[in-house]
């Protein structure tokens, strides 16, 4: 029979690697909460519109890369709906922001998720069809404070606390404004013009998108088409007052906190949404993440709950791709020591099995990680097992038994030592 696997694109996470997955989610969740966040958990699936009018219908994400699919309506009488994979989770956090009326709170939310997300990419290394986010997004009336440019930089700020608490070495923060609603058009039509005499030596896709939406080329990799990029005009020309006085308030706010960026004018991002502030964080070549180096994007979407028929809210945030943190984490190896349990409990013939037992429930309940191996195992086995697993070794034969006095083994110290049963815990936890 035809072994089955998982679907490509995505993978089954094991331990120990989920242990890190783990020690990130709980950073994650320590900083957030110094910052005021709360959890908010939406559905896996939404409506096909929700991410049509959010995201945009002529962005990569909508126009090929979503799992939608025709839902049947139970009854004759009902009606089906087209439903999707969330590609993302900002339009969703909005959609449920309108649906339960935060506006009327009158305060700021700040909301964080943890979560799969699925995109019908061309899987590669740090590119999957069902990825995680760790997510956030600070949004509310205007009265809120909600559009202040203090909340683009705490965002900022809170991102490189959160990446200096991981371990995350040598990454950039790439900085832009795309632009208020107002200033966008304008450079769009610029844009437009500037394309219009050159885009017939562009690539397939270049010449759709200098028609449809002329913001996406700027994020076009496409190698043969980057001298035209360069030579585009640029969206700082283009911002009004109001824009401009925003990003240099940002950029202050970031120089006060001693946070590094680097205004890159051609960062546009591939959501439509945004407004004014968008920024990546990236990490060095050879970080493990091959060609995707973006660990994490974000920005301000000031009219996306009116887009979405909502009350004006706007709003910041991000989202890290958890997948690639990992990766990062690991190929800088930061984590490795850290999947060992305290202890391995080494029973000297079967009959000493349920003692061993009873001496991890004791030693467990006390707080330390523990494994037990086997009485049928020899002492030789039972050295290499706990080492693979554990920073130290308990002998439990007859003798020890009968003493109380255990034979503590150190695999990293190399040492030997000899400590009474009723001090143990307190032993193991030095
Ligand atoms: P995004 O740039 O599309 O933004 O995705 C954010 C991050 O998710 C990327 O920087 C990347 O690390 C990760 N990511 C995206 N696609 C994949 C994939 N196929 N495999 C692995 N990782 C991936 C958003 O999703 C916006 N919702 C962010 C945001 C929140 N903007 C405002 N608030």
């Amino acid at each position: 029979m035809a072994i089955l696997k998982a679907v490509r694109g995505t993978r089954d996470l094991l331990p120990p690697e989920t242990a890190l997955w783990n020690r990130v989610e709980a950073t994650a969740r320590a900083v957030f909460a110094r910052y005021g966040f709360g959890e908010i958990r939406t559905p896996i699936f939404e409506t096909t519109e929700l991410f049509a009018r959010g995201v945009g219908e002529e962005t990569d994400i909508v126009s090929k890369e979503m799992y939608t699919w025709e839902d049947r309506g139970r009854a004759d009488s009902d009606k089906g709906q087209s439903l999707t994979l969330r590609p993302e989770n900002t339009a969703g956090v909005v959609r449920a922001y309108i649906e339960h009326k935060l506006a009327d709170t009158g305060m700021l939310q700040k909301l964080f998720y943890i979560g799969p997300q699925f995109r019908r990419e061309r899987p590669q290394r740090g590119r999957y069809r069902q990825f995680w986010q760790i997510g956030a997004e600070v949004l509310g009336p205007a009265w809120s404070g909600s559009d202040s440019a203090l909340r683009d930089a705490e965002v900022l700020e809170m991102l490189a606390t959160l990446l200096d608490e991981l371990g995350i070495k040598g990454w950039r923060l790439a900085l832009n404004s795309v632009g208020s609603s107002t200033d966008r058009p304008r450079y769009v039509a610029a844009l437009r013009e500037a394309l219009a005499p050159v885009k017939h030596l562009m690539c397939e896709d270049n010449q759709r998108r200098a028609e449809t939406n002329p913001l996406r080329v700027l994020d076009s990799k496409d190698p043969n088409d980057q001298e035209i990029i360069n030579g585009l005009p640029k969206i700082a020309d283009y911002l009004d007052d109001a824009s401009r006085e925003h990003f240099e308030q940002v950029k202050a706010a970031l120089d006060a906190c001693g946070v590094a960026y680097t205004v890159e004018p051609r960062l546009v991002r591939g959501l439509d949404y945004y407004t004014r502030t968008t920024f990546e964080f990236t990490v060095p070549d050879g970080s493990g993440l091959g060609t995707q180096n973006a660990l994490l994007g974000g920005g301000r979407y000031d009219g996306l709950s009116e887009m979405l028929g909502g009350p004006k809210a706007p709003g910041i945030g991000f989202a890290i791709g958890e997948d690639r943190l990992i990766l990062t984490l690991q190929a800088q190896a930061e984590a490795a020591a850290e999947t060992k349990l305290d202890v391995f409990i080494a029973p000297m013939g079967v009959e000493r099995n349920a003692e061993a037992l009873r001496l991890a429930q004791e030693l467990r309940r006390a707080g330390l990680s523990v494994e037990v191996g086997d009485g049928t195992f020899r002492l030789k086995k039972s050295f290499e097992a706990a080492d693979k697993l554990a920073r130290r070794m308990v002998i439990l034969g007859e003798d020890e038994l009968a003493s109380g006095i255990l034979t503590v083994k150190d695999f990293a110290a190399g040492e030997q030592s000899k400590v009474p049963r009723n001090e143990l815990a307190e032993a193991l936890r030095r």
